[in-house]
């Protein structure tokens, strides 16, 4: 059931009593839901706030964020309008859950990278940071926003064989001639998360919290 914010999700409060904590964006991969991260939420930012929606787009009957035509090749146009919808679930849970959007940073796996990459590059004013794990570019925008250092992480695994090492430079070129700050912490495996992504995020992200 898609509830009254546009996506089926969880969001869980901040534990931390003081303001500016930040909310966490969780985007699933390929077949996962709105509870598979989780836990990687907790242990990344024990108190930040949790926002985790659904993807709404079904590929066999396992949820996605977007559609695509085969694998690593998207359906740009389909990805245009759910970047959008997602981008505008953000602000609607913002306003409904009261916290502060600029203080939303994804941390997104795969294809849940893969639009965190697209509402970098599409609606720069939708995220204020972002984890992105074994992320993939998501599309060339016509016209490249302006962040001003907006913190990226691009955790991705060397032999992942679904992302070249070429692709994932290629994504943080593009991101940073947008303004972004962008790190690349590459991982000795492929393409499923290993400890060391959410050590190496979590130190990344300590800074932030
Ligand atoms: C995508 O479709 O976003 C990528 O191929 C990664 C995935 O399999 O989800």
């Amino acid at each position: 059931m898609i509830d009254q914010l546009g996506f089926q999700h969880v969001y869980q409060p901040p534990t931390a009593e003081r303001s500016g904590t930040p909310t966490l964006l969780l985007l699933h991969g390929t077949g996962g839901t709105e509870m598979d991260l989780l836990q990687l939420g907790r242990m990344l930012a024990p108190e930040a706030g949790v926002l985790s929606p659904r993807g709404k787009v079904l590929e066999r009957g396992m949820p996605r964020f977007f559609r695509r035509l085969s694998e690593g090749v998207f359906d740009e146009e389909d990805l245009k309008v759910r970047t959008a919808e997602l981008a505008d679930f953000i602000a609607a849970a913002a306003a409904h859950y009261q916290f502060e959007p600029r203080r939303v940073i994804a941390a997104g796996f795969s294809n849940g990278a893969n639009i965190a990459g697209s509402l970098l590059l599409l609606r720069p004013e939708a995220l204020g940071g972002a984890i992105l794990f074994r992320a993939m570019v998501p599309l060339v925008p016509p016209a490249l926003p302006h962040h001003h250092d907006t913190p990226v992480l691009i955790s991705n695994g060397r032999q992942d064989p679904m992302v070249s090492v070429d692709e994932t430079e290629r994504l943080a070129d593009l991101l940073r001639r947008s303004g972004a700050a962008v790190t690349v912490e590459w991982q000795s495996g492929g393409h499923e998360l290993t400890p060391q992504d959410i050590n190496g995020a979590r130190r990344w992200l300590e800074p932030l919290i």
